[in-house]
């Protein structure tokens, strides 16, 4: 361990965004082709130059510091989740996958730079710490350009599978929304053991249970609609070409990647769950939307008390590097 100085962490910080914006531009740069919907197409194509203009000044403020852009690998600490388009690609309803990742990637980027802002002020580095906060500011208005088209996302997304079955894709939804949350579960149960801090690992924890019981009501919404057995299975091998999982090898004692990828991990539920509530409303199934409405509550509230615990996860990532800011 050579990295123990906060000067040495924010580079580190900065070498970290930098990845995570390289990873973006060839996924911003696609996505226009597979988003359908008008003005989905358009808040993509309005993030590309914003993704340039961040991956150049990142780079800039990099080199200002002494710091070289490393090499893109996917062990960088994003794990797999870059792969958003290829994803999407793979899937029948690739508009609504596309616009999930995409604003559970933004989501990603914006903890990464609230947590670059975070070791950047330990570190009294104003430039930097200006940097970030600026970038996050746009990376939360793109997640919101996103999240106001979810409505587009759906038509897109049942025009591309045929409309005339909606009781079957509602199904789908549920089989996905539970194939995500066994994904939580699984993420959720190693964060707790990896936190890094007991403030973090309550979260953890407490979101933990939620869990069980979201992927229960959902299972129970499947089984009052009658869905056929297989949904389960079909669901859990469609997402199985993402591992996020895979994360944990690569970062397993980072309090702070953990919290970052886990708030990113939330805003891929919510992106599911907003669609699935508005397919079960087309589909005249008021129970679902229900389900959907009060798992999205807690979504959303996870989400809100991770972020509320940056700071502490920053600090807990340079304890335990033994750095002293
Ligand atoms: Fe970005
Ligand atoms: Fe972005
Ligand atoms: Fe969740």
């Amino acid at each position: 361990m050579t990295d123990r100085t906060i000067q040495e962490q924010i580079v580190k910080y900065l070498g970290d965004v930098h990845a995570i914006e390289q990873q973006a531009l060839p996924q911003v740069r696609a996505a226009p082709k597979l988003a359908v919907d008008p003005a989905l197409v358009d808040a993509f194509e309005r993030h590309i130059g914003e993704t340039e203009s961040q991956e150049r000044r990142v780079r800039e403020r990099l080199e200002e510091l002494g710091g070289s852009p490393s090499k893109v690998k996917d062990a960088a600490g994003t794990g797999s989740a870059p792969a958003f388009v290829l994803f999407a690609r793979s899937q029948p309803d690739t508009p609504g996958k596309l616009v999930a990742h995409a604003y559970s990637y933004e989501h990603l980027e914006l903890a990464a730079y609230e947590l670059l802002s975070g070791v950047a002020d330990r570190g009294n580095d104003g430039d930097t710490a200006t940097l970030a906060t600026a970038i996050a500011a746009e990376e939360r208005e793109m997640a919101e350009r996103l999240a106001a088209n979810w409505e587009g996302a759906v038509t897109a997304s049942l025009e591309a599978v045929g409309r005339d079955d909606l009781d079957e894709q509602l199904n789908k939804y549920l089989g996905d929304a539970h194939a995500i949350e066994a994904q939580a579960l699984q993420m959720l149960e190693k964060a707790v053991k990896v936190g890094g801090d007991s403030q973090l690992v309550e979260a953890y924890s407490e979101h933990l249970e939620e869990t069980k019981a979201h992927q229960g009501r959902v299972e129970a919404r499947l089984e009052a609609r009658g869905a056929k057995p297989n949904v389960l299975k079909d669901a859990a091998m469609r997402l199985g070409a993402i591992n996020w999982g895979a994360f944990f090898a690569a970062q397993p004692d980072n309090p702070a990647k953990l919290a970052g990828f886990a708030f990113a991990f939330e805003h891929l539920e919510i992106a599911g769950y907003e669609q699935l509530r508005r397919v079960a409303e087309r589909a005249g199934d008021e129970d679902t939307v229900r389900a959907a409405d009060s798992i999205l509550l807690e979504e959303r509230a996870a989400a809100e008390s991770l972020q509320g615990e940056f700071d502490t996860a920053v600090r807990a990532s340079l304890e335990a590097l033994g750095v002293v800011a």
